[in-house]
């Protein structure tokens, strides 16, 4: 009989043909499919790619890391939910911690099982991913109904938001050390960070959405920030259940918004307590929520060198920050 390849084996095989960087905090990136990605998540992903079967009824919310994924989750989950919890206080979001309710597949389920038994949850399943679209199973892509919502942010903002979530996390320092500041931004700008390219990230969704747009919602943080009441019907009707005007009379949506703000999950004590995967303090998913924290870090000039990068990539598609 064929002995079949321990997955540890193919990984350390594909590993000596793909490309690999030192990220700026020390950790190991490797380039796969065009992306980088920390090295540690390769398993995970090709474990995802081989065995995730999307069902018709499924949501997938995609971003890059740090562009408002959490918020996301929790609007999602209480617009998808809001028959079964139909008051505030029973609500699961007071209990359990919105990335505990909503997992990633690449990042949660798929981390430490190949192929792990997901048919037990009831449907409509909601599920996360930072990966880029051309790298997400055909089952979702091509071969299922499942809805997609991706949120992005201006980059910059996305770019300072990750660099305290990896101190905070990794190295425990709550201040941004100037010399950490700059080698990461030269990263940056070169498309070496995890789960970048950010622009071709963002591409992906965009031209998806551009080209099918009731498959793919692209949102982004500003606007939501800007009109969360909108957005909260605008991702209902997406889903297929817009608010009935019953709903809207009983001021569900304000509830929905309120219960997802920042101010108000921040404050919660699971939120203070909890840890993602057992290394990122979920209190770190809430830092400022602010548009243009940017400002209080990048030299006018490296926003500028930043912005002819970002302009020349999109031109084109329409999609400007
Ligand atoms: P800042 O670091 O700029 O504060 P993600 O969820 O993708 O990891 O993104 C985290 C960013 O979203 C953090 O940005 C965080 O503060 C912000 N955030 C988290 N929850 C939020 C909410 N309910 N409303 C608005 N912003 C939120």
């Amino acid at each position: 009989m064929e002995k079949k390849e321990d997955p540890k084996d193919e990984i350390h095989e594909l590993l000596q043909t793909l490309e690999q960087q030192t990220n700026w905090h020390g950790g190991r990136l490797v380039k796969y499919d065009g992306f980088w990605f920390p090295v540690v998540f390769l398993q995970p992903i090709l474990s995802f790619q081989n065995y995730f079967k999307a069902k018709d009824s499924d949501v997938i919310l995609a971003s890059v890391p740090k562009s408002g994924t959490t918020w996301l989750k929790a609007l999602t989950f209480c617009i998808v939910n809001r028959n079964i919890y139909s008051t505030v206080d029973q609500n699961p979001l007071l209990t359990c911690n919105p990335h505990t309710l909503v997992p990633f597949l690449e990042l949660d389920l798929y981390l430490h099982q190949e192929n792990p038994n997901l048919q037990h949850i009831s449907s409509p399943r909601i599920f996360a991913t930072h990966m880029p679209l051309s790298i997400l199973p055909d089952s979702i892509r091509n071969n299922s109904e499942c809805k997609i919502i991706f949120i992005c942010r201006n980059p910059l903002d996305q770019f300072i938001s990750f660099l305290h979530f990896s101190l905070e996390n990794n190295l425990g320092k709550q201040t941004v050390p100037t010399l950490e500041l700059y080698k990461a931004f030269n990263m940056f700008c070169e498309g070496i960070h995890s789960f970048g390219p950010i622009w071709d990230h963002m591409l992906g969704y965009w031209n998806a959405h551009l080209k099918d747009p009731e498959k793919v919602l692209f949102l982004k943080y500003e606007d939501l920030t800007e009109d969360i009441t909108f957005y909260i019907k605008k991702i209902a009707e997406f889903l297929g259940s817009p608010f009935s005007l019953e709903e809207e009379k009983q001021g569900l949506i304000e509830q929905i918004s309120k219960l997802c703000s920042f101010e108000n999950l921040k404050n919660l004590e699971v939120n203070k307590t909890d840890y993602h995967i057992g290394v990122a303090k979920i209190s770190s998913f809430f830092r400022k929520g602010e548009i243009g924290d940017w400002t209080n870090y990048l030299t006018p000039a490296m926003a500028e060198r930043f912005q002819k990068i970002i302009e020349s990539k999109m031109e084109g598609s329409g999609l400007t920050f």
